[in-house]
């Protein structure tokens, strides 16, 4: 492609260094706005029309053009140039090649500067769309799991040692409670994105008499953003997008982390389905994990973009630089692994099969139930503190003859102290322990099953 045709071209003696077309050139990457570019051109041109700027005909011309182009390149006939440097330039050469001088017009009144900022937002808030039913497919599996095994009995851990016996569906209402604050920040989020740079033209606004509301409200943003220069350069919209993204898979790589120790053999708490495992080439035995560990080691590469981003806006002057292309491949890279790790999630949750006679055993181990005990004797009267000395005592005489507290006889248990009675093995068991914390927020099976219905009524209301 010759070099006159560059839009810039006027003032320039030379053509372009091959290297540095490249170089300089965001086509490869940038195509991917290539709907919302048109979108955004749509409504520029309509807005032109509305004013004055282009009569009727020429907007009718450019309505059409835009569209087949739209057409062609879906249809996979469109040639990217990287002469053309970026997705807005090749729409823009392709739209008078097919159109004539007309085509030209489009630019009246706009710069690429705010057409950028308009493509991204508008193309981040379908993303965003897209990723918020993605995750309400993934808590509503959860908040079904989690219901299903409202009384199931799992060992609860704190320093991944045996601390007190939960319920499996409270655990997985852990989880669920990461991912609701998650979307809550992604809402959030939106709102700023939800606003319209286009009019911000190249920095300062144009000498056009261009109407910014109308624009707006075309694009269905709420509102046009408020000053020109903070128009073209703010990226902050996109940085709360991988910050939301980051928190997003540092959460599910807590999951991970967990299903992984769960399907191993050592702990043996669930099955994961075979089709989202894998087996190994030389050990027959093998079922990895696979998509929760990917999931996991994904979560490095989202942060990075968020360090990335952040460092890409630090210290920038005002308005637009050229640094701000650099801002759409961490973008677009977070946006694709956030979509793909929440799909494999939403899918496989529904079907982790919780093997439970094995939490039932693991739970009824390491001493699960020891503040129990102690909650009883202070029930009957012991300060809390001599009741903690006791149970210690009895744990050390359980390790030392490798007995559980619920598996010591009733003499045993009154060699550490006179007041236990019989009934003291009602407490000792692990469904006594659980249902004894019975409170909002406690691991019941009763308070899990009504906090479920209240996390479903909450995820009902989106
Ligand atoms: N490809 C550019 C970007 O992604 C579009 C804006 C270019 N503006 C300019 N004045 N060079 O940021």
């Amino acid at each position: 492609m010759s070099d006159a045709i560059k839009p810039w071209g006027g003032r320039f003696s030379e053509p372009t260094d091959a290297f540095v077309e490249r170089f300089t050139a965001s086509v490869g990457f940038d195509q991917r706005l290539y709907h919302h570019d048109i979108n955004g051109s749509l409504a520029h041109a309509n807005m032109l029309n509305k004013v004055g700027i282009l009569t009727d005909d020429e907007y009718r011309a450019i309505e059409q053009g835009l569209e087949d182009i739209r057409a062609d390149i879906q249809a996979g006939n469109f040639e990217w140039s990287v002469t053309l440097e970026d997705v807005h330039m090749n729409i823009e050469a392709r739209l008078t090649a097919k159109i004539g001088d007309t085509g030209k017009k489009l630019h009246t009144g706009r710069s690429r500067n705010d057409q950028v900022a308009t493509d991204i937002r508008l193309y981040l808030r379908d993303e965003i769309d897209a990723i918020a039913a993605e995750l309400t497919r993934l808590q509503n599996g959860l908040v079904d799991l989690a219901e299903r095994e409202a009384a199931t009995i799992m060992p609860g851990f704190t320093h991944l040692q045996t601390a007190q016996p939960v319920t499996f569906g409270h655990h997985l209402l852990a989880w669920n409670e990461m991912l609701q604050r998650d979307y809550e920040r992604l809402m959030d989020c939106r709102k700023r994105v939800n606003k319209s740079p286009l009019g911000a033209a190249a920095l300062a606004g144009t000498t056009y008499p261009i109407d910014r509301f109308y624009t707006a409200k075309l694009l269905g943003f709420d509102a046009p953003t408020e000053n020109s220069l903070d128009s073209v350069s703010d990226r902050d919209f996109a940085i709360e997008f991988t910050a939301f993204a980051s928190l997003l898979m540092m959460h599910m790589s807590r999951f991970s982390e967990e299903l992984i120790l769960w399907a191993s053999a050592q702990f043996n708490f669930i099955d994961l389905p075979d089709r989202f495992c894998t087996g190994s080439s030389i050990m027959p035995q093998k079922k990895n994990p696979d998509v929760p560990e990917l999931v996991r080691g994904k979560t490095g590469r989202v942060v990075g973009h968020l360090i990335g981003l952040i460092t890409l806006m630090k210290s920038q002057p005002l308005a637009y630089n050229k640094d701000n292309q650099e801002d759409k491949e961490p973008l677009f890279d977070a946006i694709d692994t956030v979509k793909d790790c929440l799909k494999a999630y939403a899918d496989m949750t529904p079907a982790i099969v919780a093997r439970k006679s094995y939490m039932q055993e693991a739970a009824g181990r390491g001493f699960s139930t020891a503040t129990d005990l102690a909650d009883y004797l202070v029930r009957k009267g012991i300060p809390f503190r001599d009741a903690h000395e006791i149970v210690g005592k009895s744990v050390a005489f359980g390790v030392e003859n490798e007995r559980d507290l619920w598996e010591m006889t009733l003499q045993e248990l009154q060699q550490f102290s006179p007041v236990i009675e019989t009934d003291v093995f009602d407490y000792l068991t692990l469904e006594g322990s659980v249902s004894a914390r019975n409170h909002f927020g406690g691991t019941a099976p009763e308070q899990v099953s009504m906090a479920a219905k209240r996390a479903r009524d909450i995820i009902a209301e989106r």
